[in-house]
């Protein structure tokens, strides 16, 4: 049996302040649910989120690190930084860090090869775009991004990674993915794993949906069988439809 896990990743938005805010009615509104809850606020807000969360049922996620140990990168944050300030989870692979930053499946695979180094557990991003879709190409398109940067690790390696599918063109667009069309992905993942990692591996991973995931849509989509939560961008912002969108996760 998978617990669900619903994360919100705030993406570029909350001052310290708004944070700090937003944190208090989340944890105030006490979400009463068997799921695993995560926000994933900017770095500079997590020290204090993690200690304004510590006595909750809220845990902290960073939205991106480096896979360097240390060193000459201007700007960046290494995974023992994030554990210095205690962090334990890390978000890898957001499309928008594929798209606007570069990010390949390859250096992916150096950034979750270094994460589950430090024992951090990873929540990995992938799907395609619009016109992967519209070509029929999707299946093929998320097979390599798994492939290329997952495949090489053992069984054990598995365990503290979350998988999160999120079609780049349902995320912030309010076009969300069916749940027929989340489900038939997700099935297909986790027939993808069963052959090429086993079946321990694809019966245990929890696989996350994301894209303009709402209050009005989260309990159809997080009912399919092989989807195991969400990873939310915009409603994880408003208490009210984040604590909404965790208590359809059962
Ligand atoms: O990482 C989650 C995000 O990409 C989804 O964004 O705003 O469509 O829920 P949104």
């Amino acid at each position: 049996m998978r617990t669900p896990l619903v994360a919100g990743n705030w993406k570029m938005n909350k001052t310290l302040e708004q944070s700090e805010a937003l944190l208090t009615e989340l944890a105030a509104k006490r979400p009463d649910t068997s799921a695993e809850i995560i926000v994933a606020p900017p770095f500079l807000n997590l020290p204090a989120a993690v200690r304004q969360l510590q006595n909750s049922v809220i845990g902290v996620a960073a939205q991106n690190m480096h896979q360097a140990e240390s060193g000459a990168y201007t700007g960046e944050v290494s995974a023992d930084m994030l554990l210095s300030v205690g962090v334990r989870t890390v978000i890898l692979g957001h499309s928008e860090r594929r798209s606007y930053f570069g990010e390949s499946d390859e250096l992916l695979k150096e950034k979750v090869d270094q994460a589950l180094a430090k024992d951090l557990q990873v929540i990995f991003c992938f799907g395609e775009e619009l016109g992967q879709r519209k070509s029929g190409s999707h299946f093929e398109v998320v097979e390599r991004q798994l492939r290329e940067a997952l495949f090489h690790l053992d069984a054990s390696q598995w365990k503290s990674l979350v998988l999160a599918y999120e079609p780049v063109w349902a995320i912030g667009t309010g076009e969300t993915a069916s749940p027929a069309q989340a489900q038939e992905m997700h099935a297909f993942i986790r027939q993808l794993l069963a052959k090429e990692v086993g079946a321990g591996v694809a019966d245990a991973v929890r696989i996350l949906y994301g894209g303009s995931v709402k209050p009005a849509n989260a309990e159809e989509i997080f009912s399919q069988p092989d989807v195991d939560g969400g990873l939310i961008g915009g409603a994880s912002l408003k208490a009210d439809d984040f604590v909404a969108i965790i208590a359809a996760a059962g």
